[in-house]
């Protein structure tokens, strides 16, 4: 199923936004099952401004890799504008983070701390919704604590101030990813905008997101924790079944591969948590994990993960 942001259709389920997870390599794997819009890592605008390698890379799209936004986070309207701009070069769209509660963020006035100074958000939207002619999508939690849940008047001057579709990580900050989202408020964001409203949080199946369409109305559902281990999950959650036996050794090495191509050396290191990822729930795979953890020799790594994932049948 699709929907619609401005005059552009997306297919309703995408990727979340994962530091540390979402590089090109892996939404290349992603990519495989379906051309659902995809989210970078956290990317700072003020490293991308400045033209740091490290951060222009995490930006950059392949040619394949579309539709594709990059989240852009920071506090600094201009700063995000000229980010954005950045992003847009690239054929990307533009989401702002306003959801991460992750200490160093919030202490710098970013991400989720942006929830609590309402004006400064809406400066920054509309400062990015001017510099830029794709679509611009904020993402948010459900405010600082249970004291303190904004989301709905937010969702609402975020879409004043230009978002052209918001979306809705349902937990506090406090929560960080415990307990589990707030399913409700999904409803009462959607009713209270006239702009797309992404679902996000403990989406994990077709039945998960039959349950939140039904229930709120929401245009479409984002997956983040769902695809750790899991690049089919987006295909999955849309009610297609591409991998029924799980990862297999070709699937993992091509991944170790895709990694190689884009980090070198380091890809090995990078590679174990996707490895440990696959390995969850098969049986040895305890025991494995703690052998791959260990291991720097890239010959190594391949000959065990093609004996676990080769004979392994759970
Ligand atoms: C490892 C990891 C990294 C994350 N990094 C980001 C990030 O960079 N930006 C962001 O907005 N959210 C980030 N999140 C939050 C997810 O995008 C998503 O909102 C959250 O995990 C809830 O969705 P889920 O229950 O489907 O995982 C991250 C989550 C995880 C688990």
């Amino acid at each position: 199923m699709t929907f619609r942001i401005k005059n552009l259709t997306f297919e309703n389920v995408m990727l979340a936004p994962m530091a540390g997870v979402t590089d090109a390599p892996f939404r290349s794997m992603v990519r495989r099952f379906g051309n659902e819009l995809v989210f970078s890592e956290m990317v700072l605008a003020e490293s991308l401004v400045r033209g740091h390698d490290k951060t222009t890379r995490m930006a950059d799209r392949t040619e394949r890799d579309a539709p594709f936004a990059v989240q852009i986070v920071g506090r600094d309207p201009a700063v995000m504008a000229d980010a954005a701009v950045i992003a847009e070069k690239q054929g990307a769209f533009v989401d702002i983070n306003m959801g991460c509660p992750v200490p160093k963020i919030v202490k710098a006035g970013e991400g989720s701390a942006l929830m609590e100074d309402e004006d400064r958000a809406e400066r920054i939207v509309r400062a990015v919704s001017d510099a830029v002619r794709c679509p611009v999508t904020v993402k948010f939690r459900l405010g600082v604590d249970d004291e303190r849940r904004n989301y709905v008047d937010f969702g609402k001057r975020m879409r004043d101030a230009g978002a052209s579709a918001l979306i809705l990580h349902a937990r506090t900050r406090r929560q960080m990813y415990s307990g589990s989202a707030d399913e409700k408020a999904f409803a009462l964001l959607k009713e209270a905008v006239d702009v797309p409203v992404v679902a996000n949080g403990d989406i994990r199946t077709a039945a998960d997101a039959a349950r939140v369409f039904e229930q709120s109305g929401a245009d479409a559902v984002m997956v983040g924790r769902g695809a750790l281990g899991k690049p089919w999950a987006l295909a999955e959650v849309a009610g297609r079944n591409p991998m029924p036996g799980g990862a297999t050794a070709d699937f993992v090495l091509d991944h170790l591969k895709a990694l190689e191509n884009y980090y070198g050396h380091k890809a090995i290191f990078i590679a174990r948590k996707h490895i440990a990822w696959y390995s969850l729930g098969k049986r040895g795979g305890a025991a494995f994990r703690e052998k791959i953890n260990t291991e720097d020799d890239p010959a190594a790594v391949k000959e065990m993960i093609g004996s676990f994932f080769g004979t392994d049948d759970g």
